[in-house]
């Protein structure tokens, strides 16, 4: 990606948003299944990768590490593994670009392997908190050999030779911090268990046990699991299907929500429960969201939806829910400013810490369009209308979810609304103009 010349674009209200999609595959699914066959011997295949910048950068880490990793001219990849503590010593720094998920899977990787790798990424990636990380990693045998302030990229991690299985009481309610101690925990000898007291989405644990390990997930307090992983598993080559990714649809999805006569159906969208909060809260807004086919792709449920444009009303979206829809506040928060009266997003602490501090970035995106927006400790509070301003200039931040998310308002909201660069959306949606054009959008 040329991160040096940015590349603004327009959203117009136009007509309705229209017909049949497909999104992307799922970005969680998509980097969990490189790095686990990159952990397991023998070939492995992927169909349906998300073949965005986030992912291609995971891929490009695997090979570094020793696996073999091929795109086939059906769109399928195959991976050759090298099985677990089987990395070879990269011969430069590893590049995760944009993403914090890439890059903390594959610390815990390299955590289990004695092997030393340099880890960096982009502007954004630099900024972002890896101490949370490399707390349970050194627990577990691994050493940080050099890191910029804070713990943060770009870092030098050297792995263990003789990796130790713990028991993890994880502070936040992060998956990818529960999936970086996990994947370690694949080299330890014995149990390693992850509690945490709010469920994140739990697609390592599924996608381990596709791959042959032992792992048993329990319920743990109200909201919470238990999850603990036998150690040194003969993981076995496995086919992979990745599904829809419910947080791409997310922005067709509201288009049609709020752009008035659209009717559009969104094909095979994944719908495990630990990652449809978005889905259930817009529900609740008076969303129609018609499920018509739900079938099992892969172990993972996945649904073909029929959206129309509905009248939204705010809502009060409890702090429990945050898990489930993380990476959906942005857009949610657009759907928002469409609906009649306040809408509270509670709870939105972990929004501080993504591809930018995404709580500021989403109502500095409202603000500008004429909306009234408030944050109040770690909450988010909308004051909708079903009538917005537009008219917006927004900065971006490096972030893709504010980037859709902002285009995606333009097409409803009274006035163009324009995003600063819109560069950073094929980190996760590759093809989002073309297709957010094919169902009728303006954007230019
Ligand atoms: C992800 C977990 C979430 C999410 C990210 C993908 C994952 O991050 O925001 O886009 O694949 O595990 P946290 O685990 O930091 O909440």
């Amino acid at each position: 990606m040329n991160t040096a010349v940015s590349t603004p674009l327009t959203a117009r209200r136009g007509g309705p948003v229209q017909g049949r999609a497909r999104v992307p595959g799922d970005k969680s699914i998509s980097h969990r299944a490189l790095i686990l066959a990159s952990l397991t011997v023998g070939e492995s295949t992927v169909a349906g990768l998300l073949e965005g910048e986030d992912v291609l950068h995971t891929a490009e880490a695997m090979r570094a590490l020793g696996a073999q990793l091929e795109r086939g001219d059906d769109g399928v990849w195959r991976v050759h593994g090298v099985g677990i503590g089987g990395f070879a010593q990269p011969a430069g720094p590893l590049d995760f670009g944009n993403s914090g998920t890439g890059c903390r899977l594959a610390l815990g990787a390299v955590a289990g392997c004695p092997v030393t790798a340099t880890f960096d990424g982009d502007a954004s990636l630099r900024q972002r908190p890896m101490r949370r990380v490399l707390d349970p990693l050194e627990r577990m045998g691994a050493r940080v050999m050099d890191c910029a302030e804070g713990g943060r990229l770009p870092l030098t991690l050297q792995g263990a030779r003789d990796c130790v299985p713990i028991v993890y009481e994880s502070p936040v309610p992060s998956a990818q911090l529960k999936s970086a101690v996990l994947v370690a925990g694949l080299a330890a000898p014995g149990e390693t268990t992850v509690i945490e007291t709010q469920a994140s989405r739990d697609h390592t644990e599924r996608m381990l046990k596709h791959f042959g390990a032992k792992i048993v997930s329990r319920v743990h307090g109200e909201h919470g699991r238990r999850i603990t992983l036998q150690g040194q598993p003969e993981l076995t080559p496995a086919n992979v299907v990745v599904p829809a990714d419910p947080s791409s649809a997310a922005f067709p999805l509201v288009a049609a929500l709020i752009v008035p006569g659209s009717d559009l159906v969104l094909e095979a969208v994944m719908t495990n429960p630990l990652r449809t909060g978005l889905y259930v809260t817009l529900r609740e807004m008076g969303a129609k969201i018609e499920t018509l086919a739900t079938r099992d792709d892969g172990g993972e449920e996945v649904a073909d939806l029929r959206v129309t444009a509905s009248a939204l009303k705010g809502v009060d979206v409890p702090a429990e829910r945050a898990p489930a829809m993380i990476d959906e506040y942005p857009v949610l928060a657009v759907a928002a400013s469409f609906a009649e009266g306040v809408t509270r997003m509670r709870g939105l602490q972990e929004l501080r810490v993504k591809e930018s501090d995404r709580l500021e970035a989403t109502a500095a995106m409202l603000r500008t369009n004429g909306v009234t927006v408030e944050i109040e400790g770690d909450d988010l509070i909308v004051h909708g209308k079903p009538s917005v301003a537009g008219g917006g200039d927004v900065a971006t931040h490096m972030d893709h979810r504010i980037a859709m998310a902002a285009l995606v308002m333009g097409l409803a909201a009274d006035n163009p609304v324009r995003i600063d660069d819109s560069a950073f959306i094929v980190t996760s949606f590759p093809g989002f103009v073309e297709l957010m054009r094919s169902l009728g959008c303006d954007l230019s």
